[in-house]
Order: C-alpha cells, then structure tokens, then sequence
C-alpha cells in the first residue's frame, strides 16, 4: 500500500498540536517525541517499542500519558509516512516543540543540514580518518553529528556505524535533546542489532563548560575520579573559579569531606569522558553551533556566580561584554588539537566578543583559515558567520570567498604581523593631498554651462574637475566635469562678467546661506571653496602632471593625471611628475603597505590614507633609481591604452584578464613585474618575493608573497624605531615611536 508522505511543515504542526491535546509540558513533549522517532524508524524498517525506550532509559515519560492513539490520528494520520524527510527533521520537530522561553535561555537554534555539511567538510578535511575524534559541544539533536558521520564515512569509505561508534562525541545541556541525538545516530547506523544504548557514554548530558579537561587536575589516587572532579565544580563555583588562596583551601580541605560535595551544575570532565583522547592531546576537531546570548541575557540566563566561574577558568579573568559564545569557543580550543569549526553570531568579531573569543585564541597561536562574515539565518531573522580555525601552519585564508595572506581576530583580512611603529624619516616623496572640497553643487558645471562661461572675460575660473570616479572609469580618465574657481577673485572683480556674477549671486549665494549653519566659515568668502588646499596647487604649480589615487578604489593604482585641474576630495595628488615617485607608487611595496598599514578596508576597495603611509613606511633615502624602471611602466601603460582607446581601469582590467596575450599586454606585465623588483632592490629585499604572476583572478603577487614582503617591511620599519629609539636615547631626546 502506498502511504502519504508527510510534509516536514505538516509534521511539525502537528506535534504542536499532539503536545497540546496532551495536556502539554515535557512528559507531552516526551510523548510526541517518541512517536517521531518510532515513525522514522518505521521508515527505515526498524522497530522502536516504548519498552526499548523505557528499557534504554531515553525520552522518559515521567507520568507516561496514554497517548498511543492520540499520536497516531495526529502525527501520522492515514498512515502517512516520513520516507523522504532527512533525520534532522527529528531535532526540528523538537526544535518547533521548544517553549520560546527555554529555546531563548539555551540560545537553541537548530541548524539546517546544508549549512552543517559546510562547517564539518571544511572543519573535517585536514584531519578525516576513521580514527579521527569529533566533538559538537552543545550539539542539540545531532546535526553536526549526523553531518561529520555523513562526511567521514563518505570520505574515509568506511559504514557510517563504524564511524559512529568510534569518532563521534557530543554534549548538551538539554536532556532531551541529548537522547534525540542519540536516537538519530541509532537510526542512522541502520543497524537494528546496536544497543540504543550504544551511545550512553559518547553523547553526554550536562554542562560542557565545566568540568575537568586535564586529569592532572585531580589528585592521584582519588576513589571515585568522577564524585571529586565534581566536587572540586562545587567549592569552586560559589568562589567564581577566582584562583586564590580561598580556592586552594577549599581544594584541600576535599579530600577530609566524609561526603563530597554536588554542583549546582552539572560537569562534563571530559577528562574522564574521553580519556583517551584527552591524553593525546584532545579532540581531532569540534564543531557546532554554540549558543549565542548578549551580555545582559547571560547573566539572567546563568546567573553571576557560573558566569564568573566561566570568565576565571575559561578567560584568565575577565570577559567585560562579551556575548556567551566566547566561552563555547575558548572550551572549544581547550579541547582540540586541530580543527574548529563553528556557525556563530556575526558579532564574533566585534568589541569584547572579539577581544575576549577570537583575539585571546590567534594570541595562543590559532588561526582564523576561513570566514564568512555576516550571512542571512536561513529561517530567523538575524545574521551569523561561520568561521574555522586551525592549529596548522597556513599559507593563506578565506574570507568571504576570497583567498587573503591570514584572517585578523576582528575577522578582517590581515597578515598577523607586529605593528609597524611611527617613523621620523626624511621620506623622498612629495606630499600626498586629499584634494579639494568644493561642497555644493552651484560651482559644479556641466559641460555646456562651462563652455559658455568659459567663452566670457573670466572664462579662466572655469577649471576641469577631476573626481575619484572620473579617475576610475574604464575608458578614460579624463574630468566629466567643470567647477568655478572663484575663490581667490573679489566680488568686485566677478562683476566683470555678468553673467558669471549673476550665477554666483543668485544660486551660489542661495546654496551657501542653507550651509552656513554647518559650516560658518564659509560666511568670509563664501564664492570660494570649503577647502580650497592651496598648498597643493602651489607645490603644483609649474607641473604638467601630477600622481592622483582615486581615495576608494579596486585596484589602488597611481595616474598621471593634468596638474590643470581642480582635484576633488574623492582623490589623494602627489604634486610630482617624476618617473621614479611613479614607479614606487605603482610598486606592489607600496601597495600591500597602503592597504595593510596606511589605509583601511572597505568590503572590497582600500581607503588610500597617505600620512598614515608616509608615517610608518620604511622609505629608503633616495627613489633616483627608480626611475628607468618608471618611464618603461609608463610608456607600456600609454601604450596600451592608446591602442585600445582605454583610461586606467580598463588597461588594468586587461592585465588581469588571463585571456589577454598581445603584446602590449604582455610588455606592461613584464614593466609593472621590474617596477616591483627595482623597488625590492632598493630595499635590499629578495626580488623574487615582488614577483607577480598571472592567474584566472587576476595579476599581483600571491598572498603568500604579499605576506612576506609587508613582513620584510615591517622588519625594515622596526628596526628603523629601534635605531632612532636608540640615537635618542644616546641624545637625551625622545621619539614616539608607538604603533599607529
Ligand atoms: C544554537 S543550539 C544548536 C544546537 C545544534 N548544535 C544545532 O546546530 O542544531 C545551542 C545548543 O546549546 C545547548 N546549550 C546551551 N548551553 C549549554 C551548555 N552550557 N552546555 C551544553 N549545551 C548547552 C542548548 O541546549 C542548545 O541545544
């Protein structure tokens, strides 16, 4: 007979509506449970009797409600079957049956199986064997558990009961959770001969937060090593696990108590649950979605003792505002070897979260290898990250996808490296300017507005406006723009052209009343500018070109650009047309320093901060050598773009573009590979680290070499402190040499 098959929504909607009709509470709960679990295995061919329950001791009934024919007209009604729903739908009817209240003071969200198959493949790849352990500390019903037996099975081509039976450990606080765990794992062995009981000492109940994790912790000797673990728990939580001379007291007047003392929580001395794991060195990997709680609801949800006791064992002391799941990631890397592999919050990487959870584990030497910042819960309406450290040496991570040199603890791409110090060096490099804040749109022209202005007596005032995107657009970099620059003239003076004047004293002067409230230093010259910075059409001035860096841009990139222009603020100008300046500022030195040390991040475009550059780069004292090396880039950039009819963008699309092979392309890679090398001979760094290499996402250097130049220069920069450090001292003055 073919049944109906049960939708996964239905199912759900009608344990809630069975645990009602029973009255509700957890034997009801209990009670549902059990006819769910018994549907799957019916599913599977497997017989599940409440005898083999009770017998097992799993989802007892504490007053047994007569339910059995009350289930079957509510959840599998005509018959209907569970065949095509995967085990995990197990944990989420569960998950539905959840009162809100309990599922928010445990943080309980279950993870759907796609985004757990993701965790445990990448948590699980470095360390997949048929020996291998893996532990999900706050494992709810199983899915990460379902998932890595899925996953090693798969991989190590071993019966996933063998991979059951011998890799896989978990732990909840909630008892119910526990024994669906249990129970999904049984049916997911397939194996009617196991005992249900065959995973009574793997999958534990209780706090995994506390208790033994080394069992030099316990005296030698003990009797009974599980009552004294638990009651070193229980003196040392009314103390908040401070260390101490009270604690140590306490300790020793244990061994004269006639009955050890119980905790209020209940341990997990992993320890004593997994000796011979522990011994090893623990946990191959543990993965899992720990729960998450803001720092106000930890305290009301456990309390102010047990989270005291969680800061002084788990975090040397303190955890200010840290959310909850800090502790489930330090316990976590107390655990492990390896791998971890967790779904968190996205404020992992936030404030004390961070501080507290990420930054203490990369300071013991983890690493972050992969992260996925902020993602959308597939059925909640929040966000959360998944992220993955390591133990093992690395080459590079991902981060949202993108291969980078190494993760920092705020899950920004970083290389990990000291802090470069501030310098006081000669730097051979003219200043670098924001350019200039026009602010308002009445002195910005249009094309036809400025060719008819600029045919009148003060036509000079009408000045090409080059702005950040102008610089980046792909076929050309040249103004879209005009702008008045009328700043230095005198009202008297504009009446010369009237219609000039008539423009300013009619729209500018209207625009610039509104701004006076904000910027009442306008109020003297109002006709001009905000910031006008003179300084840099001075230094400018007597230049055909000058260097611009559109401020926010993909490929951080210098161009030379007309010094006739009035710069906007979207750029940063260095007022030189030097081939050498040029080839520095092309140079990947320069570059990794810019994005690494001189500037910021914006998901994928650099904020170009020149002073923060300037302040810490290890220049060396002359770029003169340069500059062969920056008329050859030059010549080949020209080039290029003058047989495609392209600006800047577009030709540095097309070195990066691996189909491109002509050989104007081919020469303007092989010139940006010498700037990169001259520039690493002037430092006395090894050449070959500058060398970049064409792959299909682009040309640059790899994030292994781009590591090891900034490392190389962050060498040069502190050596270059200590020398000054030193020389002041030796001169009675001091220089700051602090981290930016
Ligand atoms: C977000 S749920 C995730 C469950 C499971 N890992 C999943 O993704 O489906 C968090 C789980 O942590 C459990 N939990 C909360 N505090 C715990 C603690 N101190 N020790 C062990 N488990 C805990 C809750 O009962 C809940 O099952």
């Amino acid at each position: 007979m073919v049944h109906p098959v049960i939708t996964p929504r239905a199912l759900r909607t009608r344990a809630r509506s069975a645990v009602a009709e029973l009255g509700g509470g957890p034997s009801a709960v209990a009670a549902v449970m059990r006819s769910v679990v018994a549907g799957f295995a019916r599913a599977r061919g497997m017989v599940l009797t409440d005898a083999a329950l009770d017998a097992a001791g799993l989802l007892s009934r504490a007053d047994g409600p007569k339910s059995d024919h009350l289930l079957s007209n509510y959840l599998f009604l005509d018959g209907a079957a569970v065949d095509d729903l995967v085990l995990e739908e197990i944990g989420y009817v569960y998950e539905a049956l959840l009162e809100v209240s309990s599922r928010r003071d445990n943080g309980a969200h279950y993870t759907p199986p796609e985004l757990a198959d993701e965790v445990v493949a990448h948590a699980l790849a470095p360390v997949a064997s048929a020996d291998a352990a893996v532990v999900d500390i706050a494992a709810g019903t199983g899915v990460f558990l379902l998932a890595s037996a899925r996953y090693l099975a798969s991989s190590c081509e071993r019966p996933v009961a063998e991979i059951v039976t011998r890799c896989l450990y978990g732990a909840d606080i909630d008892p119910v959770a526990v024994d669906i765990a249990k129970l999904s794992l049984w049916l997911l062995c397939e194996d009617p001969s196991l005992p249900l009981t065959f995973l009574d000492d793997r999958i534990l109940c209780g706090n995994s937060l506390v208790g033994l994790v080394d069992a030099d912790e316990l005296p030698a000797g003990v009797d009974d090593p599980q009552a004294y673990a638990d009651a070193m728990v229980a003196v040392a939580l009314p103390l908040g696990g401070r260390p101490g001379r009270r604690l140590e007291e306490a300790y020793a007047a244990l061994p004269r108590c006639r009955r050890l003392p119980v905790p209020a929580v209940r341990p997990i001395h992993w320890a004593l649950a997994a000796p011979a794991v522990m011994a090893r060195g623990g946990f191959d990997a543990v993965v899992g979605n720990p729960p998450y709680l803001g720092v106000k609801r930890v305290r009301d949800a456990i309390g102010q003792e047990l989270r005291d006791y969680l800061a002084h064992t788990l975090a040397a002391g303190t955890t200010r505002r840290a959310d909850y799941v800090i502790y489930f990631l330090l316990r976590a890397a107390a655990l492990t070897r390896g791998e971890i592999g967790l779904i968190t919050t996205d404020s992992i990487s936030e404030g004390d979260t961070a501080r507290f959870g990420l930054g203490a584990l990369l300071d013991r030497g983890w690493q972050v290898a992969r992260a996925e910042r902020s993602a959308p819960w597939p059925t909640a309406g929040v966000r959360f990250a998944k992220i993955w450290l390591t133990t093992r040496p690395l080459d590079s991570a991902w981060l949202d996808g993108r291969s980078v040199p190494a993760i920092t603890g705020t899950l920004e791409d970083g290389f990990s490296l000291p802090e470069p110090a501030r310098l006081d060096l000669d730097v051979p490099l003219p200043h670098g300017y924001q350019g200039t804040i026009v602010l308002g749109r009445t002195l910005v022209l249009t094309p036809t507005e400025a060719e008819a202005l600029g045919r009148g007596p003060l036509g000079h005032t009408v000045r090409p406006y080059l702005s950040g995107e102008d610089l980046v657009t792909p076929c050309g970099s040249t103004a879209s723009r005009f702008v008045l620059d009328v700043g230095k003239l005198g009202l008297e003076e504009l009446a010369e052209d009237r219609s000039l004047a008539r423009l300013v004293r009619s729209k500018v002067r209207a625009e610039r009343r509104r701004q006076f409230v904000k910027y009442p230093q306008l109020k003297e010259r109002w006709w001009g500018f905000l910031s006008p910075v003179d300084e840099l059409y001075r230094d400018a001035s007597g230049l055909s070109h000058v260097i611009a860096f559109s401020k926010h841009s993909k490929h951080l990139w210098p161009v030379l650009v007309g010094a006739d222009h009035v710069f906007s603020n979207g750029l940063v100008v260095y007022p030189t047309q030097d081939p050498a300046a040029y080839a520095f500022l092309a140079s990947d030195l320069h570059r990794v320093w810019a994005v690494r040390a001189g500037g910021t991040m914006l998901n994928t475009a650099y904020r170009y901060n020149p002073s923060r550059l300037r302040a810490t780069y290890p220049f060396p004292a002359d770029l003169g050598p340069l500059s062969p090396a920056g008329v050859a880039l030059l010549a080949a950039l020209d080039r290029v773009g003058e047989e495609r009819r392209i600006g800047i963008t577009g030709v540095l699309n097309l070195v990066g573009d691996p189909d491109a092979h002509d050989p104007a392309t081919t020469d303007l890679r092989q010139a940006i590979a010498d700037v990169n090398h001259a520039t690493a001979r002037l430092h006395d760094i090894d050449e070959s680290l500058a060398t970049p290499d064409l792959t299909p996402s682009g040309f640059g250097l790899t994030p292994t070499r781009q590591r090891a130049l900034m490392a190389a220069l962050v060498d040069q920069n502190l050596a270059l402190a200590e020398k000054a450090q030193a020389s002041a001292e030796t001169s009675g003055t001091s220089v700051e040499t602090s981290p930016r």
